[in-house]
């Protein structure tokens, strides 16, 4: 039977794991949740965090899935270590596979890491990378603008890539070698990214290394394509939604349900 697999964000950066996932192993059956009324999280509290998060994977204990991709970089921070507690089902988060592949792919170690305010007070990239090396440098910069960008469909153009250059200035400083993108929503400002720090420097996509590291290696199937039943769910605006979702995963997708979390279910 096809495994049941949940991915769930604050909003649509999670679905840059979903485009990996569904690439890559098709044979999976997907139920994607964003949590679009509240996104974004990374302005706010633990608490809250902590408690939108248990909704969402409550959420999809209820609809049966065998794991969870916890595919948001504030929530692996401040969620995960409360939840894995909480729950017995397998809760994969997206910190420690991004550190892992940074490390690797680092030749000066001088690590830079943007993320959301959250992510970036909570120094768990920090801590991640130094448990594994412990003579690398560490940059951290919080970016919670770039995720309202991404939100808006604000992701190409050259205003925009002004304001990437921008807030990135202090990384062209620092002289990093390897750039984590420490938030989902950022992939999708890959193009602006990169060319604010410069070509020589790699950019980590955290929600990609984590779907490679939880999808068995021989279930992969390359350069197949199968029709995707993935279920979508948001707590949003099913239209933006989809507008954003389809741009994405670069083809129409019929099933968006609205959902409620922590309280009556809506159709
Ligand atoms: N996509 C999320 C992350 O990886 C969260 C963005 C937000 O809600 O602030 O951190």
């Amino acid at each position: 039977m096809a495994q049941r697999i949940g991915i769930i964000d604050s909003g649509v950066g999670g679905l840059s794991c979903l485009v990996e996932a569904e690439k890559s192993w098709p044979d999976a059956h997907y139920i994607y949740l964003g949590d679009n009324l509240r996104c974004p999280y990374g302005p706010k509290s633990d608490d809250e965090i902590i408690e939108y998060s248990r909704q969402m994977v409550e959420e999809l204990v209820r609809r049966q899935v065998d794991k969870i991709i916890i595919a948001c970089n504030t929530a692996t921070a401040i969620a995960l270590p409360i939840l894995e507690k909480e729950f017995d089902i397998p809760l994969i988060g997206v910190i420690r596979s991004g550190a892992q592949a940074a490390i690797k792919a680092s030749v000066n170690k001088k690590i830079a890491v943007i993320g959301t305010t959250a992510t970036i007070r909570s120094q768990s990239y920090t801590k991640a990378l130094k448990a594994l090396d412990p003579h690398v440098e560490v940059h951290s910069l919080a970016t919670q603008e770039f995720v309202d960008w991404v939100e808006a469909h604000e992701i190409s153009g050259s205003a925009l890539e002004a304001k990437v250059a921008e807030k990135l200035q202090s990384l062209t400083e620092f002289s990093c070698d390897t750039l984590i993108l420490g938030c989902t929503h950022f992939p999708l400002l890959r193009g602006p990214i990169q060319k604010a720090v410069g070509e020589n420097v790699f950019l980590i996509d955290a929600g990609l290394e984590t779907v490679h590291l939880v999808m068995p290696e021989h279930e992969r199937i390359f350069g197949e394509y199968i029709d995707q039943d993935t279920e979508f769910l948001t707590t949003g605006d099913k239209e933006n939604f989809r507008s954003v979702a389809e741009w994405w995963l670069g083809r129409p997708i019929s099933s968006i349900q609205s959902i409620v979390l922590g309280g009556e279910k809506d159709e």
